[in-house]
């Protein structure tokens, strides 16, 4: 079984037999592999798409019956070309041609059969690796597909949480780095606690040979990709991609209890999350969540800024006492002032001055903007 998996993976990637495809464990490709699919991928003509930023209000809903269920779920590996910000294009590598990939969301105890397309127009072989799976690779063995190929396979969901998915070929770092990494929320059996609002965001850091903002075609950088050295650290793919100066502000109202779901692809860099002029008024580190129900005893309280590996996940709950403008961010700010990653939440409604009171004196001051 095994051996049937991996021939069919090492065939689809067109590769020699030295070479490993178990998911995070992969072997480094050689430099050779890594310039031949390089030039593959410049030199090979891409769909051409208006936004790639996943929009951070278009999640599936809370999940509210009593029994598992079987899911069939197709993801199609996408490579588009988009613009990180005005003028400045870039080749992704994505699921369903969004970044981050499209929220998976299933309870703990459910089946899911998924199906990995790789349409014909793409030039690389690409899989996916859920770190909700038990198996090898966590099913990037079994779900690698040639351009032109779809496989599939089978998993039962039976730890909860909220965990990262993302590409797994031998060039992972450099595939992920090009958008290909998403979230599989696994509810617990009981469900999570009631919120208003639910948001999803995915940061990852893209390596170009180009300068932030300088304008024309951005090619992949697999020297910087090794120093770890990016261009553009992103939320949601693009430059500001969710915030006034793009695509944003997401708008929220005063009261509601926001819950954030954040995953961070990397493929090197962590977060710092913080909510600037809010707090984590409930945090689960690492996306993990209690199978017991006892939410309150689990979650980290008043967390200002949470720190998320790539690879990893975090879920966090803001409330919203005040109208106000959250600036959702890498703490790590040059990341923010420099390299475009920035989401913005506005909180509509009435000023409540027993709380905050931004005109005190007569001498209203704007705060710190990035964007
Ligand atoms: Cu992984
Ligand atoms: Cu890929």
């Amino acid at each position: 079984m095994f051996e049937t998996t991996r021939r069919r993976a090492l065939q689809a990637l067109g590769i020699g037999g030295a070479a490993t495809v178990a998911g995070c464990s992969a072997e480094a490709p050689t430099a050779a592999e890594t310039e031949t699919q390089r030039q593959q991928v410049e030199g090979t003509p891409t769909t051409t798409t208006d936004q790639v930023a996943a929009d951070p209000t278009d999640i599936p809903g809370p999940i509210d019956r009593d029994q598992p269920e079987t899911h069939e779920i197709t993801l199609a590996m996408e490579e588009v070309t988009a613009e990180i910000e005005p003028g400045v294009t870039f080749d992704y590598m994505t699921f369903d041609g969004q970044v981050p990939g499209p929220m998976i969301r299933v309870r703990q105890g459910d089946t899911v059969d998924l199906t990995v397309e790789n349409p014909s127009e793409n030039a690389l072989p690409h899989n996916v690796d859920l770190h909700a799976v038990y198996g090898t690779g966590g099913g990037s063995v079994a779900t690698t597909a040639a351009p032109g190929q779809e496989n599939a396979m089978r998993f039962k969901a039976t730890y909860p949480g909220a965990f990262i998915y993302h590409c797994a070929v031998p060039n992972l770092d450099m595939h992920i780095s090009a958008g290909m990494f998403g979230m599989i929320l696994v509810e617990p059996a009981g469900g999570l606690p009631e919120v208003d609002r639910e948001l999803y965001f995915g940061q990852h850091e893209v390596y170009t040979d180009g300068e932030v903002g300088q304008q024309g075609k951005h090619s992949f950088d697999i020297e910087s990709m090794k120093n770890e050295n990016p261009t553009y650290v992103l939320l949601n793919g693009e430059k500001y991609a969710w915030a006034a100066a793009n695509r944003g502000p997401i708008e929220v109202n005063q009261g509601e209890r926001v819950r954030v779901f954040m995953v961070d692809g990397g493929p090197n860099y962590s977060s710092n999350f913080h909510p600037i002029g809010n707090v984590w008024k409930r945090a689960y580190r690492d996306g993990g969540v209690p199978e017991n129900g006892d939410f309150e005893a689990y979650a980290d309280k008043n967390i200002q800024t949470m720190k998320v590996p790539p690879g990893s996940c975090m879920i966090g709950e803001m409330d919203t006492p005040v109208p106000e403008r959250i600036k959702l961010v890498d703490h790590a700010l040059s990341r923010v002032a420099r390299r475009g990653m920035l989401a913005e939440v506005d909180v509509l409604g009435d000023e409540r001055e027993e709380l905050y009171d931004p005109d005190a004196h007569g001498t209203s001051q704007e705060g710190p903007q990035y964007a």
